[in-house]
């Protein structure tokens, strides 16, 4: 069997595909589905790159693992928000939005028979990327009752000398789930043990509403030391899906081997967009995050308080932009939410898309207009 035809069929096309039906019968569709923040990027923002734009100094091909400049903002950055000390020329990659860079990350390793943990449930680029690679994804369960964290026991037992890599995904998508310095020392402590690197997709750090930072990865292990790499992404941080920048920090050896494949596939980010980015971690930063993520706290309680109506328990969680319930029937993940689609027109994801271990789940997500979440809640509280 060739690597395309290992990659598994994309849920979500499915769900799209009932979604455009609904739209075609005129249903009045409300989606709750979309992880896509629904508000521009800040205009402060949105300024810098009109002026980059217009400079013709930023024309040519880019700096292809991130200009000095953004490389040493994300360095000073580092230091000021999550208390970790990091060289600009060596820990420092710029990347075309994350999944680029966790999509080659298992170039960088994995030979045809190894193997790379992936969390069940999770991103699914972290299986793909490994099939594409020729490895083996070993899949590990994320259960409720962990906090969907995993247990060291399951790891203990997948590990073997062909393992290369292990994803991890904190605060983490779906389910909101946080890890603490505690659960990433044991990790550390089991990476190292093994000889594992460690990956922790980071792309929803800074989405905690209040403005607390979040624990990152980097602040508990030495990343001159320890095999890790973490990913950042601008994506979520400020509306920015649509501009692919984020960044990889982590060990000199994983950062330079992520960088030599990068080498091999791309010429590196818009350099105006590394301008934009440039600015955005400076002195900026805390008042762009601010205004980017004080919409979510409201949204949070209009369907938190509908979905207490309903009846259906919420694993608590102030991370993220999502709201990840239980499924309230005997019905699968993807019966329930295509009930909501035919009989309330909402669409929820159902968990199942994030593996099975998501399957008696769904998520909600804040990331739709004000309006948006207001009519979906009043839907679902109604819904019997
Ligand atoms: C868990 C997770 N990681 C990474 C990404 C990719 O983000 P980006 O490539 O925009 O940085 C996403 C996007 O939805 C995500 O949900």
């Amino acid at each position: 069997m060739g690597r395309l035809d290992k990659l598994p069929p994309y849920l979500f096309s499915a769900i799209d595909q009932a979604k455009a039906a609904a739209l075609a019968k005129g249903v009045d569709v409300v989606d709750l589905g979309i992880g896509d923040p629904d508000r521009p990027t800040p205009a402060s923002l949105v300024e810098v790159m009109a002026a980059a734009v217009a400079d013709p100094a930023f024309h040519r091909y880019p700096a292809q693992r991130g200009t000095p400049r953004l490389r040493q903002a994300i360095a000073a950055w580092l230091k000021r928000r999550h208390h970790t000390v990091v060289d600009p020329n060596t820990q420092v990659l710029v990347l075309i939005g994350s999944k680029e860079g966790l999509g080659h990350l298992p170039t960088t390793c994995v030979e045809e028979g190894d193997n790379v943990l992936v969390p069940d449930l999770g991103y699914p680029v972290y299986g793909q990327a490994t099939l594409l690679a020729g490895g083996e994804p070993r899949v590990f369960s994320l259960a409720a009752e962990r906090g969907f964290l995993p247990d060291f026991a399951e790891l203990e037992k997948l590990a073997d000398e062909k393992t290369r890599m292990i994803f991890l995904n904190y605060p983490n998508n779906p389910t909101g789930a946080v890890a603490d310095e505690e659960f990433w020392k044991r990790m550390i402590a089991f990476t190292t043990k093994h000889n594992i690197r460690l990956v922790n997709d980071a792309a929803y750090l800074e989405v905690v509403p209040g403005g607390e930072a979040a624990l990152s990865l980097l602040q508990v292990a030495s990343p001159s030391k320890d095999r890790v790499i973490e990913l950042h992404s601008l994506s979520k941080m400020f509306n920015m899906t649509g501009w692919r920048i984020a960044f990889a920090v982590g060990h000199p050896e994983l950062v330079g081997d992520l960088g030599r494949v990068k080498e091999s596939m791309d010429s590196g980010v818009f350099n105006a967009v590394q301008e934009t980015a440039t600015y955005a971690l400076g002195e900026a930063f805390e008042g762009l995050l601010a205004e980017v993520m004080d919409v979510y706290p409201k949204r949070r309680q209009v369907i938190n308080a509908a979905l207490a109506k309903m009846g259906v328990e919420v694993f608590p969680s102030p991370a993220t932009f999502y709201v990840w319930a239980k499924v309230p029937t005997e019905e699968s993940s993807i019966e329930f939410c295509g009930r909501a689609l035919e009989e309330i027109g909402t669409v929820i994801t159902p968990g199942l898309g994030f593996g099975t271990g998501g399957d008696g789940w769904f998520r909600i997500s804040l990331t739709a207009s004000d309006e948006s979440i207001a009519e979906g809640a009043r839907r679902l509280e109604g819904w019997k």
